[in-house]
């Protein structure tokens, strides 16, 4: 059976997630709470998973302020299967169904790869590519077993999915690993009206970017300083993103307007890769 066709809907209807669930994983900050909150915005139910449950009650209450609607907080470790499993299952149990799954929790710290531990190495596999591919399959596990059938899962990969860069071997591998997993997820799932997509952010002011400054010391603090300088006057359109500029395309893929795509990512780059 065919993705339906939306043509003769309007831009309103459209963009609406009137009635959608969508669930978040690392929504309590940065680019997963900008997400969350543009989805809000148009009507969805937003379950907000992350680590630590005040985080996460903390910005559901802020989304509920904020635009009136549902919002949850659910720990979530997207590294332990166990509770993503738990979380996929709570959100269809106390809310009925899962339309949007945004598998958005992520690491990057950055290391001279021949400084690079073994076991550094498989922590930032294990939450960005080991725990996305958990995430997917839970979603869709859910996405096929409802009815109407279907939904939407969305990546959040980087650039650094698409180009390499020096210094960040385990995130550069873990987000291309995300990047062809979307490929091979949309061609799966289409057949169960399920659309995956991924997202390509240029440098985002987050918390978790602000804290890999901090945090850096050395030869890293000074490659990341001079990095962050430079990178936005590098950009075409003249400056990194902020956790908005990704939501919105992320309202794009998870709403009826980019109903005819799946399997790609969309960079969301300032023009970077051009
Ligand atoms: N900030 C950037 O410059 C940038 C650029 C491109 C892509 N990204 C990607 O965007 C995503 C979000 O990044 P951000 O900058 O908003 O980060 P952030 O550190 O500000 O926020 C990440 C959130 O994920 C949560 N999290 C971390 N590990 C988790 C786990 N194991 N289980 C559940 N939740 C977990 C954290 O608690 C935090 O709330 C990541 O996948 C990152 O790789 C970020």
């Amino acid at each position: 059976m065919a993705i339906k066709d939306v043509s003769e809907k309007t831009v309103q209807q459209l963009i609406s997630l009137q009635g959608k669930v969508a669930v978040i994983t690392g929504g309590a900050r940065g680019i997963g709470l900008g997400v969350a909150r543009r989805f809000a915005e148009v009507g969805a139910t937003v379950v907000i998973a992350d680590l630590r449950q005040s985080d996460a009650d903390e910005a559901a209450d802020s989304i509920s302020k904020a635009f009136g609607g549902r919002a949850f907080g659910v720990t979530v470790d997207v590294t332990d299967e166990a509770s993503v499993v738990a979380l996929a299952d709570t959100a269809v149990r106390e809310l009925g169904r899962l339309d949007i799954w945004v598998n958005n929790a992520g690491i990057f710290p950055g290391a001279v790869t021949t400084d690079l531990l073994t076991a550094d190495w498989d922590t930032v596999q294990g939450v960005n590519l080991r725990g996305t591919f958990i995430g997917c399959r839970e979603a869709a596990r859910r996405m096929i077993a409802q009815e109407p059938k279907g939904g939407v899962i969305i990546n959040v990969a980087s650039v650094r999915g698409i180009r390499g860069g020096p210094n960040l071997a385990a995130y550069t591998a873990s987000k291309h690993g995300v990047v062809g997993l979307t490929k091979a997820l949309g061609i799966e799932l289409g057949q169960h009206d399920i659309r995956v997509l991924g997202l390509a952010p240029t440098g985002v002011d987050t918390p978790g970017a602000a804290a890999r400054t901090a945090n850096a010391t050395g030869a890293e603090l000074e490659r990341v300083t001079a990095k962050r300088k430079s990178i936005a006057a590098s950009l075409p359109l003249g400056r990194t993103g902020t956790a908005d500029d990704i939501a919105r395309v992320a309202l794009f893929c998870a709403s009826d307007m980019s109903i005819l795509m799946t399997g790609s990512t969309l960079l969301v780059d300032a023009g970077g890769l051009a």
